[in-house]
């Protein structure tokens, strides 16, 4: 069988949500009306490793009408939406994922994209591209190039770059603004506070919110936190993110000084075990501890399990620990990104940028002749494009450099005057 999804019959459910987030993503409507006439793809295996989320279908389909076969697994084992899955299974597409997987399940849909022998790869975190690295090696000779989705995957892709691991290009897509300032910030910012809320329906407004990280995601969920009405705490271990919290109008501490106060707390770092055993243990009693980075390794859940003496499920993604010291902590969504976990993902309007840069970055890394091994930017012309659809896309229109303009940001010789 070409698919391996939970069940088959919920595929009406799900095509009702991907026309919702297609009608919801204008610039890659744009890029599949021309997919379709141009079939810049065609005759491509094409391995996506990614969320199996409405959005995702949407991109799964313009790549197809593109002329692409693709082969779909989910790239977290609790992010996979079952009717969306089953949507695609029933139209065609190769896909093998569904929601509540075990490690070897996860595993087996991987090693099935693998199978297909895909010519282009599509991550988000890197698990597709280190199977083949390390477990499928005789596989990567079919692939011409590949491309990655967020921070932690182009974390891995580097690392495996610099000790000489890396055995074919990759596009950085997270890397590219129309991807990270929007993306990391606006989508996991509002997904966010959306899963927390449907993990566990608590008031927001009023509490005291601990936000573990200042980078690009951990500061859309800080401002969106301060915007429902919680006081806001921020952590960092970067000095000019620190600073930049301050004066953002954010408190900041040390985690162990904000482990005490918080009343929910949430990691966006892609470390790991940054809320650790020592954090736990002088955490108040009722406190909800979520995480919002790639990995469920931000949140020390081993120390959590260590610590506690029972633990039951209050509702689905909701976990109570109840602590040897008399304290309840609440665990949302396993500790995996609770926006994927607890709710949907991003909005389909943030999707439609960072997919918009996937599809044009697909077609660019199979068009390209000599691409060298390395983790490339995404090309300026495509992230200009994606900028420029959806600014018009909105009816808003912005003003052009006139030639003088041009030639005046290029030169050195004009000074005070
Ligand atoms: N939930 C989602 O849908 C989603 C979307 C995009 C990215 N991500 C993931 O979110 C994570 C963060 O991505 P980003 O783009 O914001 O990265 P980033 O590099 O912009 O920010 C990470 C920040 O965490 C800080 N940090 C690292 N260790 C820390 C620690 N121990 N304590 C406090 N701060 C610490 C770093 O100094 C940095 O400022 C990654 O794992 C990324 O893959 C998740």
């Amino acid at each position: 069988m070409s698919y391996k999804v939970k069940d088959i019959s919920l595929a009406a459910e799900g095509e009702l949500l991907i026309d919702w987030a297609s009608d919801h993503m204008p610039v890659l409507g744009l890029i599949s009306k021309r997919f379709r006439e141009e079939k810049p793809l065609e005759g491509i295996r094409l391995g996506a490793c990614l969320h199996a989320t409405k959005e995702t279908a949407v991109l799964v389909r313009t790549l197809e009408v593109g002329g692409a076969e693709v082969i779909l697994c989910g790239s977290n084992p609790l992010s996979t939406h079952d009717n969306v899955v089953a949507a695609l299974a029933a139209t065609g597409t190769k896909v093998y994922a569904w929601r509540e997987q075990t490690m070897e399940e996860y595993y087996w849909c991987v090693n099935k994209v693998i199978d297909h022998t895909p010519a282009i790869t599509m991550d988000d975190g890197a698990d597709l591209v280190s199977t083949l690295h390390s477990k499928r090696t005789e596989n990567l000779k079919t692939v011409k190039g590949g491309s990655e989705e967020t921070t932690t995957g182009v974390i891995r892709l580097r690392s495996m770059h610099r000790n000489g691991a890396l055995k074919y290009p990759i596009v950085a897509v997270n890397d590219t603004p129309t991807k990270r300032m929007f993306d990391n910030r606006y989508g996991t910012g509002q997904s966010t506070i959306d899963g927390i809320l449907r993990a566990s329906s608590v008031m927001l407004a009023g509490k005291v919110f601990v936000v573990v990280g200042y980078g690009w995601c951990a500061r859309g969920v800080a401002q969106r936190a301060r915007g429902m009405g919680s006081h806001v705490i921020v952590t960092e271990v970067d000095p000019a993110k620190a600073l930049e919290a301050i004066m953002d109008g954010f408190q900041v501490m040390t985690l162990i000084e904000a482990a005490p106060k918080g009343d929910i707390f949430v990691t966006v770092t892609g470390d790991t075990k940054v809320i650790d055993e020592q954090h736990l243990r002088v955490m108040k009693d009722g406190a909800m501890l979520a995480n919002s980075g790639h990995f469920n390794v931000e949140i020390n859940i081993p120390a959590l399990e260590m610590l506690s003496k029972g633990k039951r499920r209050i509702r689905p993604d909701l976990d109570e620990y109840k602590l040897k010291n008399g304290h309840k902590l609440y665990l949302l969504g396993e500790g995996r990104l609770v926006n994927l976990a607890a709710a949907e993902g991003h909005p389909s309007e943030v999707m439609d940028m960072s997919f918009a840069d996937q599809a044009l970055v697909a077609e660019w890394v199979w068009k390209s002749k000599d691409l060298k091994i390395d983790v490339h930017d995404v090309p300026k012309e495509i992230d200009d494009l994606v900028a420029s659809i959806k600014l018009n896309s909105m009816g808003v229109k912005i003003d052009k450099l006139t030639d003088e303009q041009k030639k005046y940001l290029t030169s050195w010789r004009e000074g005070t005057v």
